[in-house]
């Protein structure tokens, strides 16, 4: 006998006849972190330069609500790295697809990604992003599994803890669907 689903497909017409196993994190509880999280990095950054370098296409919902809980001024751009494809497996190359065209020498970057799994697509990133002498790169993750290995840089800002599930929602996909569901979930 199997579990009745949490959401059944019929209940969210976002969820391509899928059953929702587990909402991780709903509306309410992003919303209000992400409003934590807002101030933490206000508070973070008294002066400086601060450029929000959103990760896509993963962060862009929880950045459009991060940046607007962040009271100070900020820049933002984006760059694209690719290590999935449609698998739900990471595949350990990572590839800059978008490198920003801002210069990052003396400023802050608070690099913004959705999800921190096995670590490699930020540890190659900071590596790139080092050699173009920044003030400071810090780590803001949504969400992190807390799986990851050695993490060249440990995410200073974590939205929560992940569990070791496939997460799609609030940006996160599979193979390019559920990115707008405003609720991290688990499928079955
Ligand atoms: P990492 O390099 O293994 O840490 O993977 C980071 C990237 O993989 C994230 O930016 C996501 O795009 C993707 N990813 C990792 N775990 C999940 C998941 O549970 N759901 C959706 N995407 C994920
Ligand atoms: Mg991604």
């Amino acid at each position: 006998m199997t579990a009745a689903p949490v959401l059944g497909a019929s209940a969210d017409p976002r969820l391509l006849g899928r059953d929702v196993h587990r909402i991780a994190f709903d509306e309410r509880a992003i919303s209000a972190r992400v409003k934590e999280l807002g101030a933490e990095i206000t508070a973070a950054y008294p002066d400086g330069d601060l450029l929000v370098l959103g990760l896509l296409k993963g962060s862009f919902v929880f950045l459009a609500d991060l940046v607007r809980e962040i009271r100070r001024p900020l820049h933002v751009d984006f760059l694209v790295a690719s290590s999935y494809g449609a698998g739900t497996v990471s595949s350990g190359s990572v590839e800059l697809v978008y490198d920003p065209e801002t210069v990052l020498e003396g400023k802050h970057i608070l690099l913004v990604e959705d999800i921190v799994d096995s670590g490699r697509t930020l540890n190659r990133l900071i590596a790139v992003l080092g050699e173009r002498a920044p003030k400071s790169i810090e780590i803001c993750a949504l969400l992190h599994k807390r799986i990851a290995g050695a993490l060249a840089r440990e995410a200073r800002f974590v939205g929560f803890d992940a569990p070791n599930e496939f997460l799609v929602g609030y940006g996160l996909d599979h193979a390019e669907n559920f990115r707008h569901l405003p609720y991290v979930a688990s499928l079955r």
